[in-house]
């Protein structure tokens, strides 16, 4: 829709997410006349970025629609790794997402706000918002919306997302030749790209709602900022190959998996999913600390063990406030009796009623280390198995349960899993470095 054009692509230029937004300047009444798609167009303008799609695009020309379906049969290979990634699955296939956008719409309806990260381009939206009753946030005036591609919307997080704007294609070269009108935009290779949707801080007291993103920050103001990371570097590997798969020549590209945990948002995606790890590093590495050689019959032994945030740019775990890893130490007798056992949770705890407040955060911070002991008594008998576990949470299983989202959802899933012996001797020989162990830490900075 041409009248949309204009208005939506200023929107581009405003200031990223930098809170509440100023009230709107006049929200139509509920006896006026029915809302109209240029309210929608000023009501989105007055918001902070994180509370608006993505601008209206035409089709690019040469193109049938903007859907990745179709995206992919030129650009097979990205295609294919787009299919796999979390951000295809942010829609129907995110049965967590689901169930709190339903519940988000019962009573007071924040769901609009959701939509516009989750499916973000306005073409994928059926409804658009052109006021507030009340001015409250909680009470969107709607106005159907004559762009709407409900096939687009499946696709959630989609190429023409991050790729079309007023129906020309942004790509990080410039100098190529495609069916499709093209041109070069230097924010592609920025984090910005990112950050409009992993940026995101803002507190709704009044909805016990609260936007926690703060993975630009995080990275930015670390070490990794500091050595001039961006969230490509990381999250999308680089490969030299050609655009499609017959034909173009080939150039340096990135992988368009954005692997982050590797939980699968469905069962049914483990498959897909499972060949990532060996290009991903996990976030955390754990590891014992210098561990005695032997241990004497019945006495009192302490050893550390220690979580490190080895590979994340940011905090750890980062984004969602639900998530959280869990570390876990234990001492085990040679009859399978547990002598003692630790476990850690790092993430954050927050209180949602009647206000939302961060309780506690105890995430490691990039490259951070943090150390625990487990004590535990000698048995009379060895060896003594040291089982080092660690697990990463989108949700608990309480909340899983809560949402009744069995069978539908992965809560979470094991990372590491080791075990090591240590030997029973009625004389304790001096402690000595563990050599192998030490071998498995990268060097640190
Ligand atoms: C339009 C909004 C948007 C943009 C732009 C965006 N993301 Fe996301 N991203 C999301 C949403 C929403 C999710 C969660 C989807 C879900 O869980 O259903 C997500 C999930 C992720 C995950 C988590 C994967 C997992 O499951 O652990 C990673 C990693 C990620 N994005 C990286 C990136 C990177 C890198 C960029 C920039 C190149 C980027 N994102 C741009 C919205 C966005
Ligand atoms: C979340 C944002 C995002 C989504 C979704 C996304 N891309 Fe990209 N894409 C990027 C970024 C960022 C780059 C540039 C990376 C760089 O060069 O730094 C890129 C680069 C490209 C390139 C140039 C080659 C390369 O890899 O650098 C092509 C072609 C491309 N994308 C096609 C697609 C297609 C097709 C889809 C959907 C199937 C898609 N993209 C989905 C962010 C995205
Ligand atoms: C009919 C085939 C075809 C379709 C469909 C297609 N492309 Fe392309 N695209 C190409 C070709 C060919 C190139 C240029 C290859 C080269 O010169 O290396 C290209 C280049 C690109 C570039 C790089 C532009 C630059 O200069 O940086 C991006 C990004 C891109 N396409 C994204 C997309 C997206 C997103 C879609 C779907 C909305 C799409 N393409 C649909 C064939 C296609
Ligand atoms: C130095 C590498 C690095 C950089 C830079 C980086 N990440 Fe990550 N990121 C990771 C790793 C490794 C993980 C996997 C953490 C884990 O084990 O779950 C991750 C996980 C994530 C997740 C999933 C949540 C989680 O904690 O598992 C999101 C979302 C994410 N990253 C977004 C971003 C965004 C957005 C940026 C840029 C602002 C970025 N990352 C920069 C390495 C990086
Ligand atoms: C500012 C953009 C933004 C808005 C608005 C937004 N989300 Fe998200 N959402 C994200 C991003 C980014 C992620 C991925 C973060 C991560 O993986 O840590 C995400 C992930 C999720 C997840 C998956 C969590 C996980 O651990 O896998 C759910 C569920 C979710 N969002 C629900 C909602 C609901 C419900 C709303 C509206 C009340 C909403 N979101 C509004 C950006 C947004």
């Amino acid at each position: 829709m041409r009248a949309l054009r204009t208005p939506f692509a200023l929107l581009l230029t405003m200031a990223a997410c930098s809170g509440r937004s100023a009230p709107p300047a006049a929200p139509p009444a509920d006896d006026a006349a029915p809302p109209t798609i240029a309210e929608a167009v000023a009501f989105y303008a007055r918001q902070p970025r994180y509370l608006q799609p993505v601008p209206y695009t035409p089709v690019p020309a040469g193109l049938p629609d903007l859907r990745a379906e179709t995206c992919g049969l030129c650009h097979q290979e990205i295609y294919a790794e787009w299919r796999v990634s979390t951000h295809a699955r942010a829609w129907t296939d995110d049965a967590q997402f689901q169930a709190e956008l339903e519940k988000s719409r019962t009573g007071r309806d924040v769901s609009w706000m959701c939509v516009n990260c989750h499916t973000p381009l306005v073409n994928q939206l059926p409804k658009l918002v052109a006021g507030l009753r009340d001015e409250r946030l909680d009470q969107p005036i709607y106005v159907d919306n004559p762009d709407f591609d409900a096939a687009l919307q499946q696709d959630a997080i989609t190429c023409a997302t991050c790729h079309v704007r007023d129906g020309v294609v942004l790509g990080p070269y410039g100098d190529t030749n495609a069916p499709h009108p093209t041109r070069r935009d230097p924010s592609l290779s920025t984090s910005a790209v990112c950050t409009q949707c992993h940026q995101a801080t803002a507190t709704f007291p009044e909805l016990t709602l609260a936007c926690v993103f703060d993975t630009g920050r995080e990275v930015a103001e670390g070490p990794y900022g500091a050595e001039g990371y961006t969230c490509q570097q990381c999250h999308m590997p680089a490969v030299d190959r050609p655009l499609m798969t017959d034909g173009t020549p080939v150039r340096a590209t990135r992988r368009h998996w954005f692997g982050g945990s590797l939980i699968p948002k469905h069962p049914r995606f483990e498959g897909e999913v499972a060949p990532l790890r060996a290009v991903y590093p996990e976030g955390l590495a754990a590891t014992w600390g210098p561990l005695p050689a032997s241990v004497a019959p019945g006495e009192p032994v302490e050893v550390r063990f220690e979580g490190r945030n080895a590979a994340a740019g940011h905090m750890l775990p980062t984004g969602d406030p639900e998530r959280y890893i869990l570390l876990r130490a234990s001492a085990v007798g040679p009859d399978g009796k547990t002598l003692g056992e630790r476990e850690v949770r790092l993430g954050r705890v927050f209180e949602w009623h009647p206000t939302v407040r961060e309780l506690s955060d105890n995430r490691l911070k990039p490259r951070e280390a943090r150390s625990w002991t487990l004590v535990f008594p000698a048995p009379a008998q060895g060896p003594v198995t040291l089982r080092l576990e660690a697990s990463k949470w989108r949700i608990s299983p309480e909340n899983m349960a809560y949402h009744n989202l069995e069978g539908r959802y992965v809560a979470g899933r094991t990372f590491i899993d080791t075990a090591t012996t240590l030997p029973v001797q009625a004389s304790a020989s001096a402690p000595k470095q563990a050599e192998q162990r030490e071998k498995q830490e990268r060097p640190g900075p």
